[in-house]
């Protein structure tokens, strides 16, 4: 195929989950729990004159992927993902939010890990394929929708350190609610202090698996010390705040105004932190992206200068944040009440994104 042709076999499945099974999942989907009956495909190949092209567009069955035991992505960590969400409108619809910088995102990915990149027509159909035949997939409660993840992998078997000519992009989707479970409330932060994300010229500002392996051990600490997400610092510039596990923080001060870390080429540039920034100045507010420190943070909660604190994220959409716990000091309120800009400004995200808010901005586009 050439890099235009966005035609997509079929072949659906036979063995569909059947639909009172889907309804039940559908009562309390969880988040990452559940996943629909197909997967989009698109495979990459180089020739031997060393041209790579993308190929065998289709739909198949979801199912386990035969991959060779010497693939590279088994071995190096050659990968990529996207986070992504359909949502349905009330007229029954299906849209998605902000496609074409999660394609863009996808591709500044792909050049950091050394990936083919993709063309964006490509990318938009292979989701409209896959909502397209799983429609009956997507979640109606409040905050609900169906988790869009688009992923590129390096298949080629070949054990020697390169670039792989053989890579295949694929895309699943999962029925999700809340990512924490449950209602929306606070939830605690732990500081990690032994592990980083990223460093400078690594790979933090690219949406790469191996950032989240690395972020496991941390997260593990955070556990055991009842939290539930890790706060990654730059030890190198003032413990300078970077990013949860996995989502972005805003702070929020007591005159409305909005901070949320700049990006230094290791936090990743997220969609929804990008999105919260627009909305935050919809509302009138000043939003500033530039360094805050951990010690901004201690000194902005205790004095009342920082009224609110969040996180975002595609996964997470908004969460409003508790107590940040570095070593056996807590910053912040036991039993904190989410606040009111962090709650105004995910219904104002949540109601474009579901049409129950005007899309000023044009973020939306229709898949089904
Ligand atoms: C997302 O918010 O979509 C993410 O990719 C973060 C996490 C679930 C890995």
């Amino acid at each position: 195929m050439t890099a235009t042709d966005t035609q997509f076999a079929q072949h659906l499945s036979t063995q569909r989950v059947p639909a009172e099974e889907r309804a039940a999942i559908l009562a309390d989907p969880g988040f990452g729990n559940f996943f629909t009956d197909h997967t989009a495909i698109v495979d990459f190949r180089t020739d031997e004159a060393g041209v790579g092209g993308w190929r065998d567009a289709r739909l198949e069955p979801y199912g386990p992927i035969a991959l060779d035991p010497a693939a590279a992505v088994l071995h190096y960590g050659q990968e990529i993902f996207e986070g992504m969400k359909a949502y349905r409108h009330a007229d029954g619809s299906i849209w998605t939010f902000r496609a074409d910088a999660n394609a863009a995102r996808l591709n500044r990915s792909a050049i950091r890990l050394a990936l083919p990149q993709l063309p964006e027509e490509l990318f938009l159909e292979s989701l409209r394929q896959l909502v397209a035949a799983d429609q009956d997939w997507i979640p109606s409660g409040d905050g609900e929708s169906l988790y869009l993840r688009p992923f590129m992998i390096a298949t080629e078997a070949f054990l020697g350190v390169r670039p792989a000519r053989e890579v295949s992009y694929r895309v699943i989707a999962s029925p999700a609610g809340n990512y924490f479970g449950g209602e929306v409330k606070p939830v605690d932060i732990w500081v990690s202090r032994n592990y980083a994300r990223a460093g400078r010229g690594g790979t933090g500002a690219a949406k790469a698996g191996g950032n989240y392996a690395s972020s496991l051990a941390a997260q593990l600490e955070a556990e055991a010390h009842g939290c539930k997400q890790v706060l990654f610092l730059d030890q190198f510039n003032d413990n300078a705040v970077e990013e949860l596990g996995g989502m972005n923080v805003f702070f929020v001060y007591r005159d409305g105004s909005m901070v949320t870390p700049a990006l230094s080429g290791t936090i990743l540039e997220g969609v929804t932190r990008s999105s919260v920034i627009q909305l935050g100045r919809d509302r009138g507010a000043e939003v500033t992206e530039r360094t805050i420190t951990l010690d901004e943070w201690r000194t902005g909660v205790e004095s009342g200068e920082i009224t609110e604190v969040f996180a975002c994220g595609t996964a997470a959409v908004i969460t409003p944040i508790g107590r940040l716990r570095d070593g056996d000091e807590f910053i912040g309120a036991e039993n904190a009440q989410p606040g009111e800009v962090t709650m105004a400004i995910r219904s104002q995200l949540l109601g474009i994104q579901t049409g129950a808010v005007e899309d000023t901005h044009g973020w939306l586009t229709r898949l089904v």
